[in-house]
């Protein structure tokens, strides 16, 4: 039975997220984080559809641009300086682009930047839509819209990323290097429960009794996952409005591409998160429309693409704005404006399914012009509501 996608990732009881409520003011600040790169097209791609969206819905923002990245190690040794944190602890958000540059030493940005935000503001939710906007996008034989729709929550502080690793006779035919799989019971509570919570949000899947929430990890070989499934086990006792399922990591990849309707929230380890989320785009269309959230609820929380900087791009005007461009929504989202949200996914959706954005691939449309595209549909809708 073909059915419509349900509308919005996140739909609107995401109102009374706990972040909405100290954030009333309707002014928020708002750190703009380019990065390297298609950062900075990207990102001001998706500051002009911001511009129209809070025109529309009539709020404020107060952007306050981060210059991090590449260029400004360079220039002066700093990769993310304390005071930026204290900075961006005062903020409602953060606009990310992209980091990465070759002329620098592997992980080195990346770590003290995107991995630095996500630690150092314990931003534990990585929130990963994988939803399908128009068949064409997607590389798997009869897939429709129905079909893919799945909330990726990726735990974001701990297991390989938990920055515990090193070497020993380094350089020599005797080196060991290592790194630790971190897992706290606090860690691993908090973002199943936030899972759990989502799954009652979005409410069940068209013909299904109830929403559902699958744990994804590799218990059978890493045994110190062990902890995750005790942990599912006792908080989907708290949550009889939901079921649960479970997959192995490597059968959720078979999964995902046999019979990705299946999926509704899933729940994953840091690192498994990051490698299925990557196969989660290429359903969707590539990673010129995956989104993302790093996200404390009720907190400073950071937005961003999943894609990296793409170099080869940069200046170019060719890459893909829609990833931060939804990005941007999610952040509207976390910061209590749902509806301009939902309005925006519509928005983007509707571009897409009328054969306006016809692809995603770099070069087929310009940056700007989607930027420009989104920004003047928003506008014309808008005007017809009225
Ligand atoms: C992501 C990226 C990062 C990660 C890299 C750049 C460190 O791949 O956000 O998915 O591994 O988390
Ligand atoms: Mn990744």
């Amino acid at each position: 039975m073909e059915q419509e996608p349900r509308p919005g990732i996140l739909p609107p009881p995401l109102r009374s997220f706990p972040a909405a409520q100290p954030l009333m003011s309707k002014v928020y600040d708002i750190g703009i984080l380019p990065g390297d790169g298609i950062g900075d097209e990207v990102v001001s791609e998706a500051q002009k559809v911001l511009d129209a969206i809070q025109s529309i819905y009539g709020f404020q923002t107060r952007r306050e641009h981060l210059p991090y990245g590449a260029e400004h190690y360079l220039k002066t040794g700093e990769t993310m300086p304390d005071a930026a944190f204290d900075r961006i602890r005062q903020m409602h958000a953060v606009l990310f682009g992209a980091i990465g540059d070759p002329r620098i030493e592997v992980g080195k940005l990346e770590f003290a930047i995107i991995a630095g935000m996500r630690h150092r503001l314990d931003l534990y939710v990585n929130l990963r839509p994988v939803k399908l906007y128009h068949e064409s996008l997607c590389p798997l034989k009869g897939k429709k819209p129905a079909d893919i729709d799945i909330l990726f929550l990726r735990e974001n502080t701990e297991d390989a990323y938990a920055g515990v690793y090193g070497h020993t006779k380094k350089g020599t035919e005797h080196e060991i290097a290592l790194q630790q799989m971190v897992y706290t019971r606090r860690g691993t509570e908090r973002i199943v429960r936030h899972a759990f919570e989502l799954a009652l949000r979005r409410g069940p899947k068209p013909g299904r009794p109830k929403p559902m929430v699958t744990l994804i990890d590799k218990a059978n070989a890493v045994r110190a996952q062990d902890l995750g499934t005790r942990t599912f086990a006792e908080v989907a006792r708290d949550y009889p409005g939901v079921d649960t399922d479970h997959a192995y990591i490597d059968a959720a990849c078979m999964w995902m591409v046999k019979n990705p309707e299946w999926f509704d929230v899933a729940v994953t380890t840091n690192l498994f998160g990051d490698i299925i989320t990557d196969l989660g785009a290429m359903l969707i269309g590539g990673m010129g429309i995956a989104a993302s959230g790093n996200i404390h609820p009720g907190k400073v929380s950071m937005f961003e693409g999943i894609h990296g900087s793409a170099p080869k791009y940069k200046g170019t005007d060719k890459a893909s704005p829609l990833a931060t461009i939804l990005s941007m929504g999610l952040l509207l989202d976390h910061v209590g404006e749902a509806e301009a949200y939902q309005e925006l996914e519509a928005t983007v959706a509707n571009l897409i399914q009328t054969g306006r954005i016809r692809s995603l691939r770099a070069g087929d449309h310009r940056c700007s012009e989607i930027g420009t595209m989104v920004r003047d549909e928003l506008l014309e809708r808008a005007r017809q509501r009225r």
